[in-house]
């Protein structure tokens, strides 16, 4: 097996050595990266039992900040995770954090919220008696520039979506492991991402991105259900339609993904991400013309977003 190490993948950044050092938020104390520590009880190190938010700064400002934070929120009472502060105390965390690393743009945020430290090491919510465990690391993080030419491979692997009746995909929760699991296999087949479908055999998500194709003109990507509701896919969606660029939420097979003219990924930390090749197929001509302009479109909206 080659070393996946040196395969791209849709969350590659330039090297930043600005990174060794960055001061990390944990519960109200902020730290150097090496003294950032969570308890060994801790219910998200023990059981994946908490909810997280990928976010970019730019300019000094969150990009979608109230999208991310309805996510947020919403994932909490889902699973009835009390986060004992409410979306302004979070962004003072995360600005404070912001400040103690002189961080204003070109940042990614991994915000982080666990039940907190268990009193034993079992699965039951009630033994998580401390309150919450709030984590916000912020990295400096430019996406590599050299994806945007080459496009990421994608090939489709076993591991399926999962229905909402077990671990719906909707919940941005600590415990990725139908993701990961569909990263290695991807990995097994020889390509950087995984393509996933849902539980019908349509097809629905990367492991760590939403997809769409472009076919005729027309943007393609899943219903929705099964995927993660991603900040992005949505704001890619509604610059379609403020743009008249057909777009489309709709089963669709692989037989119309393998002809697609264009494919691509969506993603706060990326962006918009070509995708190359499915399964050893090449999608359309390597010409990206709608995912061009979309990119455009969308720089556009973070620009308009954080600088407003
Ligand atoms: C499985 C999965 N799909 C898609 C996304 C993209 O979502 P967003 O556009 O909100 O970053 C994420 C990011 O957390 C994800 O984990």
């Amino acid at each position: 097996m080659t070393d996946p190490g040196d395969r791209p993948s849709t969350h590659d950044a330039s090297e930043d050595p600005r990174n060794r050092d960055i001061r990390i938020y944990v519960n109200g104390e902020i730290v150097h990266r090496d003294d950032a520590k969570v308890s060994v009880y801790d219910s998200g190190f023990m059981l994946g039992d908490g909810i997280w938010e990928g976010m970019r700064l730019h300019h000094g400002r969150w990009a979608f900040f109230d999208d991310h934070m309805d996510r947020f929120f919403e994932g909490c009472r889902a699973i009835e995770l009390d986060p004992g502060m409410d979306r302004h105390d979070l962004l003072e965390a995360l600005t404070r954090t912001a400040e103690a690393n002189g961080m204003t743009t070109d940042v990614h945020c991994r915000l982080m919220l666990t039940r907190g430290v268990k009193s034993k090491p079992f699965q039951h919510p009630k033994l998580s008696r401390t309150g919450p465990t709030l984590v916000i690391i912020l990295e400096h993080s430019r996406p590599a520039e050299a994806l945007q030419a080459a496009g990421i491979r994608l090939a489709t692997v076993p591991q399926v979506r999962g229905l909402p009746t077990s671990q719906d995909p909707k919940l941005n929760s600590h415990s990725k492991l139908n993701c990961i699991i569909a990263c290695l296999q991807a990995e097994q087949a020889g390509a950087d991402e995984a393509l996933m479908l849902d539980p019908h055999g349509f097809v629905n998500t990367t492991n760590a991105c939403n997809f769409f194709i472009v076919r005729r003109g027309a943007v393609w990507t899943s219903t929705g259900d099964y995927c993660m509701n991603g900040v992005t896919r949505a704001k890619v969606i509604d610059l379609c339609r403020d743009a008249g660029i057909p777009v489309l939420e709709r089963n669709y097979a692989l037989v119309e993904t393998y002809g697609a003219d264009e494919a691509f990924l969506t993603g706060s930390f990326g962006g918009l991400t070509p995708v190359a090749e499915i399964d050893g197929r090449a999608i359309g001509s390597g010409d990206r013309p709608i995912m061009t302009r979309l990119q455009s479109l969308y720089a556009d909206l973070v620009q308009r977003e954080t600088t407003a």
